[in-house]
């Protein structure tokens, strides 16, 4: 790559996607270019990239990269195309659901022009990033409303800038919290057992001066209660249409430590990652990976050879334990299929 170091973990550039590898962190800070649909579907697939909001937009772009393999046809021929290639970008993974809402909007702009179909699919692909970045600001503002100075928040995995067009969702929140001298220090959850909350969120703060302590999962119950936690912030993977929340394994049984302990939780996601289609949690698709996640670290065993381990990678909590929920459209207190409808038709 000859240009300057991106400065965003998703970055279009000349035509093709800059990735920062996510895997690597914080040990390494290694960029990939990404320069057709399949890669930016591997990468998605592989967690190069990862976080509900930057897979749909790096999905968004993987359609740009497919139209451009394709400039030449007629139209009616890119489309059945673009269409296959957008049909093994929305297989990459299942949970998020912002992979098929961003999606669903590239395919849209690509049916609404006939010509100059490339041109519409770039602008509309660098629009989902900029809208994601605007939303990620105001709900920022109007999370970090309901902290009070000197706060202790604990958050889980990474809702982060590197899991976003930029800022963060539950990250956010804090960054503004910080800003406006509210933050005491955040706690953050290693995260097992891909340690989103110990390689990443942990990276992310403290490039940003924030105070963060790390802890192991088992140690949330201790902290909340010993250390006198005000909040746990967390994002989400998906939203039902009565508030129930499908975010990282491990977040349900934040909720439930929150709720016994008295402690105030919150959920920060954009519009795109509500999906009125799933009636409840129970509706929503859990992925699950692969056995080695758990049972290996850097290629090394850490159980017997005979062991194999089963491995949901998000959970579901139940809407009646979510205090707040941040939408960039309001803030829906106690979230409930009526007030979620309400604010998501403003
Ligand atoms: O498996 P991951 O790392 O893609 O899971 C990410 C999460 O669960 C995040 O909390 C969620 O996507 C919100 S990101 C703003």
């Amino acid at each position: 790559m000859n240009k300057s170091l991106p400065n965003r973990a998703i970055e279009w550039q000349e035509r093709k996607l800059i990735l920062l590898d996510q895997r690597r962190l914080p040990a390494e800070t290694k960029f990939l270019v990404i320069d057709s649909a399949s890669e930016a579907s591997n990468a998605i697939r592989d967690m190069v990239v990862r976080g509900a909001p930057a897979i749909g937009i790096t999905a968004g772009y993987g359609v740009v990269l497919s139209a451009i393999s394709c400039q030449q046809l007629p139209h009616h021929q890119a489309c059945e195309q673009i269409e296959r290639d957008i049909n093994n970008l929305a297989a990459a993974r299942p949970t998020a659901v912002n992979l098929h809402w961003a999606l669903q909007r590239m395919r849209d702009c690509l049916h609404n022009h006939a010509k100059d179909w490339l041109p519409a699919l770039e602008q509309e692909a660098i629009a989902i990033q900029q809208e994601d970045i605007d939303a990620n600001k105001t709900m920022g503002r109007l999370g970090a409303q309901f902290l009070y100075k000197q706060c202790k928040v604990m958050t889980h995995c990474n809702a982060g800038a590197l899991a976003t067009g930029g800022y963060g969702t539950a990250l956010g929140v804090i960054r503004t919290a910080f800003a406006n001298q509210k933050l005491q220090k955040v706690v953050a959850c290693e995260t097992r057992p891909w340690l989103q909350g110990s390689r990443l969120t942990a990276w992310e703060l403290t490039q940003e001066k924030i105070p963060v302590e790390l802890i192991c999962d088992s140690a949330a119950a201790s902290v909340l209660r010993e250390r006198k936690i005000d909040w746990v912030i967390v994002g989400a993977d998906r939203v039902a249409a009565n508030g129930d929340v499908a975010n990282k394994i491990g977040t349900c049984g934040l909720a439930i430590l929150a709720r016994h302990l008295g402690t105030k939780f919150m959920v920060v996601a954009p519009s795109s990652t509500f999906d009125l289609d799933c009636v409840n949690g129970d509706a929503i698709k859990i992925e699950v990976r692969q056995s080695e996640e758990v049972t290996h670290f850097a290629q090394q065993s850490l159980t017997s050879p005979e062991v194999s381990a089963w491995n949901p990678v998000f959970d579901i909590t139940p809407a009646n334990l979510i205090d707040v929920l941040v939408c960039e459209k309001g803030v829906i207190e106690r979230p409930n299929r009526q007030r979620i409808a309400q604010i998501l038709n403003k």
